[in-house]
């Protein structure tokens, strides 16, 4: 009997030559999943793509509630940016394709997996890196780096020599990658750095000319940390993640333009449009600055630039990186209550916030004749916090400004 291999299957070309070249290559069969992670037609006809292609068996799985709870709304709560602004969707997606790839190995009784990366990007990385983690004894595969076809067209010769259907989306010269959280876009036109991205890159949001004139309002509740309501409304993380994105791309909000630092060392442009990571993470961050304190929001932010590094890197299944979830976590403890963000010709805009553990207290940074605040206890305080670089100053005389 011949040895198995489970291929993760996006139903594009790459994919959907591997299938032919793994099998014509290594004598094996080819068994494909496809992880739904809320990427718009990810799973529409892609059994039957599959199986034209000549894959053995083809599996599809739903995983857009798990996605959401246990790699979205940690990575939200950690508030993890990669450099300050990709919100890392396609990052976050990987180990959960690799934990998927692992266990339909096992289930198969396959001795491989593979998937469609080339040797230039972090995915790879992030996928290998994940199965060496989870099940150090199963082979990896990966055509596209092993493979001569460099050239599209030889590609798409090679599909038509054994009649693998060549999906018509051939022609659009980008690179595109799409879960819930967000859709990446990198090639074409896109490599020049100096190019303003076309429209047509652009799919979840409206440019800002045709965002509609007046301004919509959002209210989100969250418990803990975790998004959980929406206008009032309790929703599941997938729905109301949609219900954020339709209404923040509708308004032109979300897109972010990039030059990047992979991990293989290259800088590379890239475009995301990231609606609801946008204004769910601002909305976050502003219930954060109402409810933690100044020690806990700055210790916080180093946290959550390693805990972005990580997962970028494709360090997730790592003792650091749950070492890292079990902090997060317990910041979050009174991170519960509500944020309203205004949505405007592109720009998102929290205008309130309100929570029952709120640390802020009017009667204490009031200048109405309320307040609370002891007055003359500054004069104290001032004198001691002083005190050090008074002394300094004494003792060694400061540089002028213009010496420095
Ligand atoms: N640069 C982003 C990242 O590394 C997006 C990668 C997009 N992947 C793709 N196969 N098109 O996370």
């Amino acid at each position: 009997m011949a040895e198995k291999v489970v291929l993760a299957y996006s139903g594009g070309l790459d994919t959907s030559v591997a299938i032919r070249w793994i099998h014509e290559r290594y004598g094996m069969d080819v068994i494909t999943l496809t992880a739904d992670l809320g990427g718009d037609g990810t799973v529409d006809g892609v059994r039957e793509k599959a199986l034209r292609a000549g894959a053995v068996s083809a599996h599809v799985a739903d995983v857009r509630d798990r996605f959401v709870r246990s790699y979205v709304f940690p990575a939200l709560q950690a508030g993890a940016l990669y450099q300050g602004v990709y919100p890392l969707a396609t990052a976050l997606g990987r180990p959960l394709i690799a934990r998927l790839l692992v266990d339909t190995a096992r289930k198969e009784g396959a001795s491989a997996v593979a998937h469609g990366c080339t040797g230039k990007g972090n995915d790879q990385v992030r996928l290998d890196v994940s199965i060496q983690a989870l099940a150090p004894d199963l082979k990896v595969v990966a055509p596209a780096r092993e493979w001569e076809m460099t050239d599209r067209a030889v590609e798409i010769a090679y599909a038509k020599k054994h009649g693998i259907p060549v999906p018509v989306t051939v022609d659009r010269p980008y690179s595109v990658d799409e879960n819930l959280w967000g859709r990446s876009v990198e090639g074409g036109v896109l490599e020049d750095s100096w190019a303003e991205p076309p429209e047509e890159v652009y799919a979840w949001t409206r440019s800002v000319k045709d965002a509609p004139g007046e301004p919509a309002y959002v209210e989100i509740a969250f418990a803990r940390g975790v998004p959980v309501a929406l206008d009032g409304e309790e929703l599941d993380g997938v729905s109301l993640i949609r219900h954020v994105n339709a209404v923040a791309g509708l308004h032109g909000v979300g897109r972010i333009d990039h030059m990047e630092d992979r991990l293989v060392g290259i800088k590379s442009r890239e475009i995301y449009e990231a609606p609801a990571a946008t204004v769910l993470g601002q909305a976050h961050r502003a219930l954060e600055a109402l409810t933690l304190s100044k020690d806990q929001l700055r210790f916080k932010a180093r946290v959550a630039q390693e805990y972005a590094d990580l997962i970028y890197n494709g360090l997730w299944f790592t003792a650091m990186r749950q070492d890292l979830a079990a902090y997060v976590s317990s910041t979050q403890r009174y991170v519960s209550g509500t944020v309203r963000v205004r949505l405007h010709k592109g720009t998102s805009t929290v205008v309130g916030r309100q929570s029952e553990a709120s640390l802020y207290r009017r009667d204490l940074s009031t200048y109405g004749d309320d307040d609370a605040f002891r007055h003359s206890a500054a004069e104290g305080f001032i004198h001691l916090w002083g005190l050090s670089a008074r002394t300094q100053a004494q003792a060694q005389p400061l540089a002028q400004d213009e010496e420095l």
